[in-house]
C-alpha cells in the first residue's frame, strides 16, 4: 500500500493534467488546443530526426544540434580576404552550424562535452576523450569544425616562413602533424637537408622532387629559407596561404646571441654589451652568417637588413618592408602571444583547435637565459631598428585582427580551451609533466638538436601507453630534424631505405646532426643549376 502522501504525489500530475485538458476543452479555446498539438508534434518530430541521425552512423542525414558558440559577428570575408571559401553572407553561428554532416556534428558534440566538463584533468574518462579526439582528428579526412561557425574549407596549401628563435619549431611540428595525418605533400629541402639552403635566397630547385618532376602538387612549405615570393610561387599552388611569425627583437637577439655564439660578429664577445661596444667599428656585414646579428627578421623575409636607427632612409625602408610583408603574407603571428596566435591561425586556415594544440619545442633551458638591462634593450632596438619597427607594426595589426575577427571575450575562451587541451595532453603523454634538460632525455631519437651555448630542452614520454596513444604523443614531441627526416622518408621511400630502419632504432639522430648544414650551401645543390645569389 502506498502512503497517502505518496499516493497524492503519484496521482497529482495525472489529476492536474486531466483537469487542465478539461479546462482547455470546456473553455473551447480551440486555437490554444491546436497550438499545443502542433508543439507536441514538433517536439516528437525533432526527437525522431535527431535519434535517427545518431543511430545511423555514416549516413549523411543532417542533424539538429546546439553548439557552444557565443554569438559573434562573422562578416570575415571583407576583413581577411578569402577566409571562408563559401560564405558571401554574414551568418549567425547558431544557425549556420545547425546543419552539418554526421561526422562534423560528432566533433561538435565532443567539443561541447570538452567545454562543459569542468574537472577534466584527472579523470580517466577525460583521458580517453582527449586521446580519442586526437585520433579522430588525426585520422579523419573530415573537417573537425570545432566551433568555427559558417562554412569554410580547411586550407591545405600553406607556406610558413620559418623565422629564427621565434617558436617557429613548434609551428613546424603542428604543420608536420597536420600534413602527415592528411597525407599532404611537403616541399622539403633537397637531399635530406634540414633547411631550404638558408641563407641563400629561395630557388625552386632547392625543393626535393621539383627538378625530377617526381611530385606534381605541393601542399606545405615550412622549412627555413630566405623568402623570395616570386620563386616560392613557382613551386606552390596559386591559392596558397602564406604566414609567418615575429618575435620581439630584444629578447630575440638575446636568444640569438646565445644560440649563434660562433658567428664572426659574436666571436670573443662575452656579452651583448661587448658586442655593441664594438659593433660600430667592427661589424662586417659581408662575413658569412653575420646576418644573424643584424635585423634577422628583415633578412629572413628577403629584405635588405642593413638599416640602423641612424640610417638616413630608415623611414622609407620601414614602410617598404611593411608593404612587402603585407603584400606577400596573409597573416603575421606574434611569438609573445603564442596561444592567441594559434587561435587566429586556426581560424585563418579553418582548422580545429585540436589541430593547433602543441607542446613547446626547441625551447631553451632557463639556465642559459640572460636578463637584459634596459640600456642593452635600448641598444638592440637601435641596432635592429628595422626589425623593431616591423615588429611594432605587426604587433599592432595582430591585435587589431584579433579584435575584428574574434573579439577579446571569445579569444579568451578559446585560449583557455587550448591551454586546457594542452595541459590534458601533457598529462597523458609526458612523464615529467613538462620539458626536461637534454641530459635527462632517455630516448636518443627524441633528443632535440643542441647548438651554440644554448641548452635545448626536450621531453620524456609516459611508459604505459597503448601503441596508438604513444604514436600520437611521439609526434607531438618529435624534434624538428627528426620529424623532417620522418616526413622525407614517407615521401621519398626509395631515396632512404636505410633511413627507415635507422629511425626505428633511434639511430637516425647522429646522422641528422652531421647533415645539419645550415651554415653552408652544399655544392651538389648548386652544380647543375644556376647559382643562387649570396646575400
Ligand atoms: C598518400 O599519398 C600517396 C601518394 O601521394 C598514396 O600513394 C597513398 O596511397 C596515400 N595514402 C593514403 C592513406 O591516402
Ligand atoms: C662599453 O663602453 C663604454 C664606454 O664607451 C664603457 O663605459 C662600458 O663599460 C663598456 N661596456 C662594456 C661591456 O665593455
Ligand atoms: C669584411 O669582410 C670581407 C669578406 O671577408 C673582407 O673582404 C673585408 O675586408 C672586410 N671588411 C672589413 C672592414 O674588415
Ligand atoms: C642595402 O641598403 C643599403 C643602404 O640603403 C645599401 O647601401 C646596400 O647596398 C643595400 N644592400 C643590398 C644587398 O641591396
Ligand atoms: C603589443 O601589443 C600589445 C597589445 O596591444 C601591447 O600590450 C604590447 O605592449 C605590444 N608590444 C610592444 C612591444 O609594443
Ligand atoms: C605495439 O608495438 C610493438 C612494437 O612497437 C609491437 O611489438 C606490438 O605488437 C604492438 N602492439 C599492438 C597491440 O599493436
Amino acid at each position: 500500500m502506498l502512503s497517502p502522501s505518496k499516493r497524492w504525489r503519484k496521482e497529482q500530475p495525472l489529476h492536474s493534467l486531466t483537469s487542465c485538458v478539461r479546462r482547455v476543452l470546456c473553455s473551447r479555446r480551440h486555437s490554444l488546443w491546436i497550438l499545443l498539438v502542433l508543439v507536441l508534434v514538433c517536439i516528437a518530430f525533432q526527437t525522431f530526426v535527431a535519434r535517427q541521425a545518431r543511430n545511423d552512423k555514416g549516413n549523411e542525414v543532417p542533424q539538429l544540434h546546439f553548439t557552444v558558440n557565443k554569438p559573434q559577428s562573422f562578416s570575415l570575408d571583407s576583413i581577411l580576404g578569402n577566409f571562408w571559401s563559401n560564405s558571401a553572407e554574414t551568418v549567425s553561428p547558431g544557425l549556420s552550424s545547425s546543419l552539418h554532416s554526421e561526422k562534423e556534428a560528432d566533433s561538435h558534440l565532443q567539443n561541447e562535452d570538452f567545454a562543459t566538463t569542468p574537472n577534466r584533468f584527472s579523470t580517466k574518462r577525460s583521458y580517453k576523450s582527449t586521446v580519442s579526439k586526437f585520433r579522430h582528428f588525426s585520422s579523419s579526412k573530415f573537417l573537425p569544425s570545432s566551433s568555427i561557425p559558417g562554412k569554410c574549407k580547411e586550407k591545405t596549401h600553406i607556406v610558413f616562413l620559418k623565422t629564427h628563435k621565434t617558436a617557429s619549431s613548434t609551428i613546424l611540428n603542428i604543420l608536420y602533424r597536420f600534413g602527415e595525418s592528411r597525407n599532404l605533400t611537403f616541399a622539403l629541402p633537397l637531399n635530406k637537408n634540414s633547411q631550404l639552403f638558408y641563407p641563400f635566397y629561395f630557388a625552386p630547385h632547392f625543393v626535393e622532387g621539383v627538378t625530377s618532376h617526381r611530385i606534381s602538387e605541393f601542399h606545405i612549405m615550412c622549412n627555413h629559407m630566405r623568402f623570395r615570393k616570386s620563386e616560392v610561387a613557382k613551386v606552390m599552388p596559386r591559392d596558397t596561404f602564406y604566414f609567418s611569425i615575429l618575435r620581439n627583437p630584444v629578447s630575440m637577439m638575446e636568444s640569438i646571441f646565445i644560440y649563434y655564439k660562433s658567428i664572426p660578429a659574436f666571436h670573443g664577445k662575452r656579452t651583448l654589451d661587448d658586442f655593441f661596444n664594438s659593433s660600430k667599428t667592427h661589424y662586417n656585414a659581408s662575413l658569412v652568417n653575420n646576418h644573424y646579428a643584424h635585423n634577422i627578421l628583415a633578412f629572413d623575409f628577403g629584405l635588405n637588413n642593413s638599416a640602423t636607427f641612424d640610417s638616413p632612409d630608415l623611414e622609407k625602408q620601414v614602410s617598404d618592408a611593411i608593404f612587402a610583408i603585407e603584400r606577400d603574407f596573409g597573416l603575421v603571428l606574434i611569438s609573445e602571444y603564442f596561444e592567441e596566435s594559434m587561435v587566429l591561425l586556426r581560424r585563418s586556415l579553418c582548422w580545429s583547435l585540436e589541430d593547433v594544440a602543441s607542446f613547446k619545442l626547441n625551447s631553451r633551458s632557463d639556465r642559459t637565459r640572460r636578463k637584459l638591462s634596459p640600456e642593452t634593450a635600448d641598444k638592440i632596438k637601435k641596432w635592429n631598428a628595422l626589425d623593431w619597427r616591423i615588429y611594432l607594426h605587426f604587433n599592432a595589426t595582430f591585435w587589431q585582427k584579433l579584435d575584428t575577427v574574434i573579439g577579446r571575450q571569445q579569444l579568451e575562451e578559446e585560449v583557455s580551451e587550448l591551454r586546457a587541451l594542452q595541459a590534458e595532453l601533457a598529462g597523458v603523454c609526458l612523464k615529467d609533466g613538462g620539458a626536461v634538460e637534454p641530459s635527462k632525455i632517455k630516448d636518443a631519437g627524441l633528443k632535440p638538436f643542441q647548438y651554440g651555448a644554448a641548452v635545448i630542452q626536450g621531453y620524456n614520454l609516459n611508459a604505459d601507453m597503448d601503441n596508438r596513444t604513444r604514436e600520437m604523443c611521439e609526434r607531438l614531441i618529435l624534434p624538428e630534424l627528426q620529424y623532417t627526416e620522418r616526413v622525407f622518408v614517407r615521401q621519398f621511400p626509395e631515396k632512404a631505405p636505410w633511413h627507415k630502419q635507422a629511425l626505428n632504432t633511434g639511430q637516425a639522430w647522429p646522422r641528422a646532426k652531421r647533415r645539419f648544414t645550415h651554415l653552408k650551401m652544399p655544392q651538389s645543390a648548386l652544380s647543375q643549376h644556376n647559382k643562387p645569389t649570396a646575400p
